[in-house]
């Protein structure tokens, strides 16, 4: 697990690649961390807490203000935000990891609060579930592919209009937060 998050670097990325393009399209916030497997809101540390949420939801947040510039010359741009169904609400319960499934509910939250403030500029924020997905955090009996996950990235890349901007998809279907 990462020790911190960490926003000197997204800023410093965003230079670097503000010197080698004139625009960025298409952003994936995909970075996220699951320290709290078997632990619940009675159990869990603060610090545990701050961290998941710190990465898995405020990390878009500071990714997005930090590439404005870049999405703001690009035609269509629009931001995708990797969340969980752990984080729908109907999904919030004792047997969902208490920071994970939070953090996912705040970065769903962010999805709908960035997408109202973009859309007079022209941004669309999407948030999407991969599903259960064969990698570090999955696990090796994972029922999808690394590829079957990045199918609704891909789509939401490449295809999902800007009235769709605010919502959350699973499958490339709208899913309820
Ligand atoms: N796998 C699933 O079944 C599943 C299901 C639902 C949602 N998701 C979501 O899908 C996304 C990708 O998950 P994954 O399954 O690929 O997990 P993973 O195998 O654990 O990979 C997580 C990635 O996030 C990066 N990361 C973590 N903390 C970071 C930080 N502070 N700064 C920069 N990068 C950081 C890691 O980089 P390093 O390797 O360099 O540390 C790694 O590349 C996550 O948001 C996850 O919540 C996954």
């Amino acid at each position: 697990m990462r020790c911190s998050p960490d926003d000197r670097s997204i800023f410093l990325a965003a230079q670097a690649l503000t010197r080698s393009c004139d625009r960025l399209d298409v952003p994936i916030n995909n970075a996220g961390i699951l320290p709290d497997r078997g632990l619940n809101l009675l159990n869990i540390s603060r610090d545990m807490l701050d961290l998941t949420m710190h990465t898995n939801a405020f990390g878009a947040v500071s990714v997005t203000q930090a590439f404005l510039p870049l999405l703001a010359k690009a035609p269509a741009a629009r931001i995708i935000n990797i969340s969980s169904k752990y984080g729908q609400l109907d999904s919030l319960s004792a047997s969902v990891p208490a920071a994970y499934g939070l953090s996912k509910l705040a970065l769903n939250g962010t999805t709908i609060m960035l997408a109202d403030t973009l859309r007079s500029q022209g941004l669309a924020v999407y948030a999407m579930c991969p599903g259960w997905v064969r990698t570090d955090m999955g696990g090796v009996a994972a029922t999808r592919s690394p590829e079957e996950g990045a199918d609704t990235a891909i789509w939401l890349a490449t295809e999902a209009g800007p009235e769709l901007s605010g919502k959350f998809f699973g499958d490339r279907q709208e899913i309820s937060y």
